[in-house]
């Protein structure tokens, strides 16, 4: 364990702009000028705000809070709020960044969690925090972000903090389903597609939500963020399990096959256990997967498959035709996506939330 300070190069390297390519994706020309002011303004304001709410007077809660946020991230979910409330009567008012910010906190919190349970080496391009600080320290500077957020939450009203106790509730229920695993005559993908949609579609559907509910835009309006929002965070999820097989930290800031190091089986994975039935070649490619890749940070080191080796298997499985059916189911939660959004009024701003999902799937990190 150790207390020592990331290298300040190593951050700032690490640091990105907001979206991959930055907001200018989101917009379809002259005609969405004043959303670009309104949504870089906000962002600026929830970058502002965060830094000013994530410090502490104890120097190693200070230090470990704030090393995930000095990182950088795409800031998806602050954005996501600050666009949806463009749909309501008080676009990027205070509360609105408020919500934005503490949506972030409460995601923030849980990366800390995440990266402990799957033993995670890097996130946002920097050690991961329970590297630096071991994993009870990496699990309270989670905790004191969770509990930032929902100080925040609490200034928002009783519906916000409400809000906020669900999506944590599903936040949990999701990792724990994750954890477990499927029930014995359970279809694996529906299992995994509801994890997804508990672990990453209920924040990414409460960002939306926020945006809305805090700017008094209409339930309908609600309604619809809500949908969205669940489904863009599987297709965000799906791409993910596509990123975890790039062999790119620097684009990524993850190390390849974190996730099937971990053990856990995405859906490549599983479409392949799927073709493993009739097809030979996928059933011994699902068969390294498992014996030496998976869970091989527990393995004996005199037995342990060298990088060499799990680098062949990773980019087998991301050359294999699930990783492209993987590509194309996250295409299709892109579309219901963009359909759920039909009740929304035409405009810059919904053209901005139809690209926003695409940008989702498209990315490289
Ligand atoms: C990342 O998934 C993990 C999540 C999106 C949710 C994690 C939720 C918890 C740890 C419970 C909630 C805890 C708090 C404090 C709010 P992943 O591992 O598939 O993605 P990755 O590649 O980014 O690690
Ligand atoms: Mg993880």
């Amino acid at each position: 364990m150790s207390v020592e300070l990331p290298k300040t190069e190593q951050r700032r390297e690490a640091r990105s702009t907001v979206v991959p390519g930055g907001t200018d994706d989101l917009f379809d020309g002259p005609k969405s000028d004043v959303l670009r002011e309104r949504l870089d303004a906000g962002l600026a304001a929830v970058e502002t705000r965060l830094r000013a709410e994530v410090q502490y007077a104890d120097e190693i809660a200070d230090v470990t809070a704030r090393y995930l946020l000095n990182a950088g991230g795409k800031r998806l979910r602050p954005m996501l709020t600050v666009l949806a409330s463009q749909f309501g009567e008080t676009p990027g008012s205070d509360d609105v960044i408020t919500a934005a910010a503490a949506v972030e906190l409460t995601h923030l919190a849980s990366l800390y969690h995440d990266d402990v349970m799957d033993e995670a080496e890097l996130r946002r391009g920097v050690a991961a925090a329970h590297l630096q600080w071991g994993n009870s320290i990496a699990i309270l500077a989670g905790d004191l972000l969770f509990a930032r957020s929902s100080l925040l939450f609490s200034e928002l009203g009783l519906r916000a903090v409400r809000l906020q106790a669900t999506i944590f509730e599903r936040l949990v229920l999701g990792q724990m389903r994750e954890t477990t695993g499927p029930a014995p005559d359970a279809d694996r993908i529906d299992h995994y597609v509801g994890v997804l949609a508990d672990k990453t579609g209920s924040l990414i559907s409460a960002a939306a939500q926020f945006g809305a509910i805090i700017s008094n835009a209409p339930e309908a309006v609600v309604a619809a963020l809500a949908e969205y929002g669940e489904r863009v965070g599987v297709a965000f999820q799906l791409a993910d399990d596509v990123i975890d097989l790039q062999q790119n930290p620097a684009t990524t800031g993850k190390l390849a096959g974190t996730d099937l190091r971990a053990g856990v089986e995405t859906l490549p994975v599983l479409l392949l256990e799927r073709q493993a039935a009739t097809d030979e070649a996928s059933r011994d490619l699902l068969e390294r997967i498992r014996t030496r890749v998976a869970g091989v940070n527990e393995q004996p080191e005199e037995t342990r498959a060298s990088e060499e080796e799990i680098s062949g298997i990773i980019t087998e499985l991301r050359e294999h035709r699930v990783t492209q059916l993987t590509v194309d189911e996250a295409q299709n939660w892109v579309t219901l996506a963009v359909e759920a959004l039909r009740p929304l009024k035409a405009g810059p701003a919904k053209n901005a939330l139809e690209r926003f999902a695409a940008e989702v799937v498209s990315r490289d990190r």
